[in-house]
């Protein structure tokens, strides 16, 4: 048996640790070979591989990042994507193919197992946490650790100065990095996606905070928005691939705190050392069982699945059903940490 493996999207805290958990017992227990395919789908696409033995694993669960590249390129946008990924898996000999990524890399794994007859078993990672039909995706534990850190450093110097500092951190859909982080941070504020925020609400918190004498922390997820007439949406571009991007979130929401409470505010963008790095413990033993699990899902010609984890087992769903739709704060998280807001 010959299998193809690729990692696709943002990277992220843990890659290193899968690859190395599906070719370790794949070649030891089953006597698999393996070939790497370059920067996501692009290598599938272009044929460009790289060799993937228990040599070139050794010494990378640590490592952030990926050994084997990675890119947002989707087959499916390509003209003649389908037949070029299986032309060049014929050529490989490739049997299976084990897709490491998010939504985007796993819809992809998802029509090309169920609809074109290649082989897939999926292997979800983000660090958002947004995936649905698993409990957590390694990535998360690491962003949410490093944004808590940071969160700690912000609140001496907003003591110090008696200022609101604002922290801004990674989520465009979804809230699960600002709402664990700023739980476990202690922010005075936070801010998702999820739930449209209402800038003079935030403004009292912030002010009712500094009559206690304490400066506030406020931690806004990058796809946060107030609600409507509150923002001009001056800032919103879409990227190469059509994703909407709100830049800027943190730092308008400074100046408007200035503005409205006149308390002096900061603004910390944290951007992508949240993913870089490296993974977290947890990371790291998620990771691994994912790649364990995966190789497994191979050995039994299990494809159109993904493993995912459910309570502390490793189980497999099918890739089209965790893909389809994305796994968001349930409103009951978020007011359950709103008693610290103020
Ligand atoms: O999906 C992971 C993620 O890190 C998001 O939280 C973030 O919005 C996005 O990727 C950034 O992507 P890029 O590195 O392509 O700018």
């Amino acid at each position: 048996m010959r299998v193809g493996v690729l990692t696709g999207g943002g990277d992220c805290p843990g890659l290193n640790a899968v690859i190395r958990g599906v070719v370790r017992k794949g070649v030891q227990e089953y006597g698999y070979d393996f070939v790497g395919f370059r920067d996501g789908w692009r290598g599938p696409l272009e044929n460009d591989t790289v060799r993937l033995d228990i040599p070139a694993v050794r010494g990378i669960l640590p490592r952030g990042g990926t050994v084997l590249g990675s890119s947002r390129t989707n087959p499916l946008k390509q003209e003649d994507g389908i037949r070029r990924i299986k032309d060049n898996l014929a050529k490989n000999e490739i049997d299976a193919l084990v897709a490491i990524g998010g939504e985007d890399t796993l819809g992809v794994a998802a029509r090309l197992s169920d609809e074109y007859g290649v082989p897939c078993v999926g292997v979800p990672k983000t660090i958002d946490n947004d995936l649905s039909a698993t409990d957590y995706t390694f990535g998360f534990d690491t962003a949410v650790g490093i944004a808590t850190e940071a969160i700690d450093r912000l609140h001496t110097t907003a003591e110090s100065h008696m200022r609101v500092l604002v922290c801004e951190v990674m989520g465009r859909h979804a809230g699960w990095i600002a709402l664990h982080s700023g739980l476990a941070g202690g922010a005075n504020v936070i801010l998702i996606p999820e739930q449209r925020f209402d800038l003079d609400q935030v403004c009292a918190w912030i002010t009712s905070r500094f009559r206690a004498s304490y400066a506030p922390i406020v931690v806004v997820a990058e796809g946060a928005m107030p609600k409507d007439g509150q923002m001009v949406l001056k800032d919103e571009t879409r990227d190469s691939f059509g994703h909407v991007r709100l830049s800027g979130v943190g730092e308008w929401l400074a100046k408007e705190i200035e503005r409205r409470t006149g308390k002096e505010a900061r603004t910390t963008v944290l951007g992508h050392i949240q993913r870089g790095g490296t993974p977290s413990a947890f990371d790291r033993w998620l990771a691994t069982r994912f790649g364990l699990h995966a190789i497994d899902a191979v050995r039994d010609g299990d494809f159109g699945k993904m493993v995912a984890l459910r309570g502390t087992d490793v189980v497999r769903v099918p890739i089209a059903e965790a893909t389809a739709k994305l796994k968001t704060v349930d409103p009951k998280l978020y007011e359950e940490a709103g008693v610290f807001f103020g």
